[in-house]
């Protein structure tokens, strides 16, 4: 396999994942989440979102949030904003990162953000301004780029079309979606053989979810195109309150885990990912999709069943 050396993984979890949770988790437990993930080395972490608190009232303490996590250096904090309203709010409050959200459907993307696809870019334009005169790098995240729940396929080239208007207003980077779980691995090679060598200079980064249980052979077939940034969530949490059966994101722990046994190396202690794992499980009430937090690493080893030793062959 055409493998990186490294990858650099954005922990979303306390934002795709929290903001779907049925009972608001307290505002003190975000805080401890977010310190947990700097603690194992994650390099970003997305901490929440500007948005309505109106349309996602579980996140509706992004200001408090941001105010009292502790920076580790080497993390980059960002926030999720849909408007240049959002933006103010998020260069207030120190975030490194802005990342904006459109979706390639336009049914999509009136269910998500209230606006055709032409308003949000006209609002991205907005976001951007207000990033830059803050000195923030803007990265843009496409959903429903491999398919939407409501209309089906995507065509590529409609998804192109978006990137190419989202890159000439500036964004740094693009993150493509797969908001419901609709992509496979053979499409994920397709789309990014044909978007990357178009916009040279561009960071791009696959947004998985697991729903239909092919993240992971996405971010393998992404890495194979060249791709090097993965989202992931905590324990497997998350989902869009918008998007009709969207179900969690791929796993961190499960990514990192399988990125780690094939040598591409993350700077994320994976021990301290796992416990922070469980801790969240605690958090929520309830388990977690992940599969490492329960089965252990590949290198956890039984001790032998009785009488089998004594009948094993002397090395
Ligand atoms: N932060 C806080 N409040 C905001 C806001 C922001 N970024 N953007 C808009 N608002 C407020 C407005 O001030 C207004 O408040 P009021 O009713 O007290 O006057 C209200 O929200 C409605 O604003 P409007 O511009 O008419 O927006 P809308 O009702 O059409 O909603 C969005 C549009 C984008 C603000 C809303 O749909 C949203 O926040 N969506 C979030 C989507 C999301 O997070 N999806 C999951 C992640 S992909
Ligand atoms: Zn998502």
């Amino acid at each position: 396999m055409k493998l990186p050396k490294r990858v650099t993984i954005c922990e979303v979890g306390t934002r795709d994942g929290f903001q779907i949770e049925p009972d608001f988790i307290p505002t003190e437990r975000k805080i401890e989440v977010v310190d947990r993930l700097s603690a194992t080395g994650m390099p970003r972490i997305e901490v929440t979102s500007f948005v309505s608190p109106k349309a996602v009232p579980q996140l509706r303490d992004a200001e408090e949030v941001m105010a009292k996590i502790t920076r580790r250096p080497g993390t980059r904090y960002s926030a999720l904003v849909p408007n240049d309203k959002g933006a103010v709010r998020a260069v207030d409050a120190g975030v490194d990162d802005i990342h904006t959200v459109v979706s390639a459907s336009e049914s999509h993307n009136l269910a998500n953000v209230n606006m055709s696809i032409a308003e949000s870019i006209t609002k991205f334009k907005a976001t951007a301004e207000v990033a830059h005169r803050g000195s923030k790098p803007v990265y843009a995240g496409i959903s429903c780029s491999f398919g939407c729940p409501f209309e089906g396929d995507v065509p590529v080239g409609q998804l192109e079309s978006v990137v190419a208007r989202l890159v000439d207003l500036g964004a740094k980077g693009i993150g493509l979606a797969d908001t419901t779980g609709m992509a496979n691995p053979a499409q994920v090679s397709r789309v990014l053989e044909r978007l990357v060598p178009r916009f040279p200079g561009i960071e791009w980064t696959l947004h998985t979810h697991d729903t239909r249980a092919m993240a992971i052979p996405n971010i393998l077939a992404a890495m194979e195109a060249g791709v090097t940034n993965f989202d992931g969530s905590i324990g497997g949490l998350g989902g869009c309150p918008f998007a009709p059966g969207a179900s969690g994101n791929v796993c961190t722990e499960d990514l990192i885990h399988c990125l780690h046994a094939m040598g591409v190396e993350t700077g994320v202690n994976l021990d301290a990912l796992i416990e922070t794992s469980r801790r969240v499980q605690e958090i929520v009430g309830r388990a977690l999709p992940g599969q490492i937090a329960k089965a252990g690493k590949w290198d956890r080893r039984y001790p032998l069943p009785d009488g089998v030793a004594a009948r094993l062959p002397a090395r």
